[in-house]
């Protein structure tokens, strides 16, 4: 049975008991200050510059926002409209699509993978399929709205050059060998949206619990919607919607190859009264059986401070420490100060 918020949450005025997170988890105000110098970095601009100005905001930050990423505003703008058309579909054909089988790889769900299991459930719904590459994966996809695989694949190609020119970027910054980001460390896309419904008390809930990504990079479009929220000095600060600008964060695998060297940053999804907010969400991670370690050059004259891991042993222990960061990083750090 489909307990999606969308559906049921447009008659609710109350937030139910089990949407309720321990006072030390609940966000308050969702009015935090807006992230003002979380970079915005311009592609086009002079190249030496762009590779500085990544590099800085990875070590700094871990997240970073761009535009003139080459994906067309048209592009971003249908994308949108499908997936809130799609959140927006009569509950019978959600529900043809509605699943709590993890071993589907095209899934429509609600809160997180084990909804039986939780205590307490986000105020989210989520979307997710593989996309690359494209044709081994397109047949799964839904095909409500109509246009939805032509969008939506469109969107999925584009999205991945202008992550494989992200990361040759930060390549370059790290002065890792030209080509290191190859198909065995971006071999796997996910396309994940997250559709959070207007929420009638934000201060008590969450769309997504603090965490940081489990992939190498993440590129996100946030719409005009503000709700991501960044952990930086001990303090929640929110990510400003700059219209048709990627997010991106680095995840836990870039942190491990740099050998520490840049930050994957804590972050979650906050909801508000007003209106309902949609992400748009491609994770780009290595291929399940790549084992990810530091590079060389990044550990130099120092000491790796990171054992080598197989992607899907760490995505194993990423879920099952339900994506707490203290959790995960124990299973793949080698000193104690990590
Ligand atoms: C995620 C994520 C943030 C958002 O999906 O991992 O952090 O704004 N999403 O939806
Ligand atoms: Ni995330």
């Amino acid at each position: 049975m489909a307990n999606l918020v969308s559906t049921w949450s447009k008659t609710t005025q109350t937030l139910p008991e089990n949407y309720i997170f321990p006072v030390n988890e609940r966000p308050g105000s969702v009015d935090v200050p807006l992230f003002q110098n979380i970079p915005l970095i311009d592609l086009s601009a002079n190249h030496s510059q762009t590779v500085q100005e990544i590099l800085d905001a990875c070590q700094e930050f871990g997240f970073f926002q761009v535009i003139n990423h080459k994906v067309s505003k048209d592009l971003i703008d249908d994308t949108m409209e499908v997936f809130k058309e799609f959140f927006g579909m009569p509950v019978e054909e959600e529900e043809k699509l509605y699943t709590n089988d993890p071993t589907k790889t095209c899934k429509l769900y609600t809160s997180g993978y084990n909804y039986v299991n939780e205590e307490i459930h986000l105020w989210r719904d989520n979307l997710r399929h593989p996309c690359h590459p494209i044709d081994e994966w397109l047949h799964s996809w839904p095909q409500k709205p109509t246009n939805y695989r032509d969008v939506v694949g469109k969107y999925s190609l584009e999205v991945r050059k202008s992550s494989l020119r992200i990361l040759e970027l930060i390549c370059e910054g790290l002065g890792l060998e030209h080509g290191y980001f190859g198909e065995e460390l971006t071999g796997a896309q996910l396309l994940s949206i997250n559709h959070y419904p207007r929420c009638p008390d934000p201060g008590f809930t969450l769309g997504l619990q603090k965490h940081a990504d489990p992939s190498l990079i993440t590129v996100l479009s946030q719409g005009s919607v503000n709700g991501l929220q960044v952990f930086k000095d001990g303090q929640w600060l929110g990510v400003e919607p700059v219209p048709h600008a990627f997010v991106v964060n680095i995840g836990h695998q870039l942190k491990i190859i740099s050998n520490g060297k840049l930050r994957s940053a804590e972050h979650r999804a906050v909801t508000n009264s007003r209106e309902a907010r949609t992400s748009i969400v491609t994770f780009i991670s290595p291929c399940q059986d790549t084992i990810v370690e530091p590079a060389k050059s990044m550990v130099g004259t120092d000491v790796p401070l990171f054992r080598p891991i197989k992607y899907k042993d760490f995505f194993k222990l990423f879920e099952e420490k339900k994506g707490d960061t203290k959790a995960t990083t124990e299973v793949y750090k080698i000193w104690t100060s990590c």
